[in-house]
């Protein structure tokens, strides 16, 4: 049931930048400090990261959105590399900052287990994870077909978890919380307000 690369490269080939706006607010980076961002889509909250740190690599499993994500002129010195998230080709310990945005909630229970203990291995020591998905209150949980516990598939064949605050703090146990909450917001669709919600999570290594 994961949403592989064929799906994914299929949809960004077809509408091309799927992500616009703004990206979520994001952390100071510290000079000098490594940051990852693991599927960095066609770049939203990358070339924010990009501009903020020239020593920002990105990974995605869609060939399609490297390429999208690329030709932003921001994100000309970012690294960016082409594997899938669950075996991230890099050494133990080698980024201070690790961004997961809107990517865990797109693998099945099994493989965000083998995400986060990725994530929790390439983290340095005193490293800090920012996390974001979707969350079980918003309006799109339960639109689809259910395929897993909380997790829906839509038309386009991508399913997406959405997550309670508890489960992000399983997942990423062995770190420890430094921030855990829900942000919610109204969207207005068709005269009608509803409501938009997502887990952001900010964990620190150690
Ligand atoms: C909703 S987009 C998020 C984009 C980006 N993080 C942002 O903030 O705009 C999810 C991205 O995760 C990527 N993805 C899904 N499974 C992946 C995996 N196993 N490894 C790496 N990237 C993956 C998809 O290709 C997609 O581009």
């Amino acid at each position: 049931m994961t949403a592989g690369p064929s799906a994914w490269d299929e949809d960004y080939r077809k509408r091309g930048n799927l992500w616009g706006g703004a990206p979520a607010s994001l952390p100071e980076i510290p000079a000098g400090a490594t940051v990852l961002e693991i599927g960095c889509g066609n770049g939203k909250t990358l070339v924010a990261l990009a501009r903020r740190s020239s020593h920002v690599t990105a990974v995605e499993i869609s060939r399609e959105a490297l390429l999208l994500a690329r030709r932003h002129p921001a994100t000309a010195a970012a690294a960016f590399v082409l594997a899938d998230a669950r075996d991230l080709p890099f050494r133990d310990c080698v980024f201070d900052l690790v961004f997961l945005v809107h990517v865990a909630g797109h693998l099945p229970a099994r493989d965000r287990i083998t995400l986060a203990s990725e994530v929790c291995r390439v983290l340095a020591d005193g490293g800090t994870l920012i996390f974001r998905a979707f969350s079980i209150e918003d309006m799109r949980a339960g639109k689809g077909v259910e395929v897993e516990p909380k997790t829906f598939r839509r038309g386009s064949g991508i399913t997406t978890h959405y997550f309670t605050e508890t489960e992000a703090l399983e997942l990423f146990s062995p770190l420890t919380p430094v921030l855990l909450r829900t942000d919610r917001w109204q969207m207005r669709v068709r005269g009608k307000y509803l409501p938009r919600a997502e887990v952001e999570g900010v964990f620190l290594k150690g």
